[in-house]
């Protein structure tokens, strides 16, 4: 069976636990650990929630914390979607498990410079860490075996322009894009497709263990954010990175030239996706990201509950 060595980068937050799990519970993920980056909620929170979800699901994975606000803007975290705590909804406990003292940059440049160069970085939240990383060791794309992230999107989802990811750190965003790591995004206009089907919540409502009552209870609640009194469901956006690295059959990709603009004002933190490759008429930029189009629902979820499953 191939499995695929994993860190994950992101700020837990009800769809970054259900990727955490994803990646946990399945055979083909080799999930070596966790980082944690400001975002949906403070850094402080994002360590808390990430060392619960651990201690639901009795592992040892290293909880590795990072940035606690963006490069150059002021931190704008998302109670709106996740509530203050970054994951309201479930009874909360004292996580038995503690965060590793190591700042999630050096981490990262340490256990990639040190690797083989297949260890693959899922990033999740705002860029921030993996910007750090990048510019405090320039040579870590020679060892990133590819970072597939969420992010950006043909149009926003914090501003008409901006997905929330690229708008919490514009400047993040922009080093990762133009980095020279292999990149595969998962933008908003992708991942929007990832509803949590009434379907779904059936069946995760019927997981009968701790791990799957926490999930429902996260749902429940993530399903009355911006979507409250709409017919908008949730989505799971953060888990399609994961479910892609299990079995990229589940998407459609194409590649195209991205950018990301870092000039304050209406259009601040987009992506601006070159899909007629306008860009390479005049042998200017080629395409540099591969970006995700289509997912199969249907697949995605048998692997999302496969994966609570497996957790008593
Ligand atoms: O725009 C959605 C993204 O922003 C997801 O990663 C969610 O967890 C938040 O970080
Ligand atoms: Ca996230």
């Amino acid at each position: 069976m191939r499995v695929e060595k994993v860190i994950y980068d992101g700020d837990p937050g009800h769809d970054d636990a259900m990727a955490i799990i994803m990646a946990a519970g399945d055979p083909h993920i080799d999930l070596l650990a966790v980082t944690t980056v400001a975002g949906n909620t403070t850094l402080e929170n994002t360590i808390k929630n990430a060392l619960m979800i651990m201690d639901l699901m009795k592992l040892d994975i290293p909880v590795v914390p990072g940035c606690a606000k963006p490069l150059l803007k002021k931190l704008q975290t998302a109670p709106m979607v996740h509530g203050q705590s970054g994951f309201e909804g479930p009874e909360h406990f004292v996580p038995l498990r503690q965060a590793s003292k190591e700042h999630a940059a050096d981490f990262l440049i340490r256990t990639f410079m040190e690797s083989d160069g297949d260890i693959n970085l899922v990033a999740a939240g705002p860029l921030t860490n993996i910007a750090l990383a990048m510019t405090r060791e320039p040579g870590i794309c020679d060892k990133v075996k590819q970072i597939v992230f969420m992010g950006g999107g043909r149009y926003g989802n914090i501003t008409g322009a901006a997905e929330f990811n690229f708008w919490v750190d514009p400047e993040a965003a922009k080093i990762v894009i133009d980095s020279k790591c292999k990149k595969v995004m998962f933008g908003w206009d992708l991942t929007e497709k990832a509803i949590v089907t009434p379907e779904a919540f059936t069946k995760i409502s019927e997981i009968d263990s701790r791990l799957g009552r926490f999930v429902r209870d996260l749902i429940e609640f993530y399903a009355l954010g911006p979507a409250k009194g709409t017919e908008i469901l949730p989505t799971i956006n953060d888990a399609c990175c994961i479910a892609y690295l299990i079995n990229p059959e589940i998407f459609e990709t194409s590649d195209y030239f991205v950018d990301v603009v870092t000039t304050p004002g209406i259009s601040y933190g987009m992506s601006v996706i070159d899909y007629y490759r306008m860009n390479t008429w005049d042998m200017s930029p080629q395409p540099n990201v591969t970006v995700a189009e289509e997912l199969d629902l249907d697949l995605f979820w048998e692997i999302m509950l496969n994966a609570i499953e497996v957790f008593d």
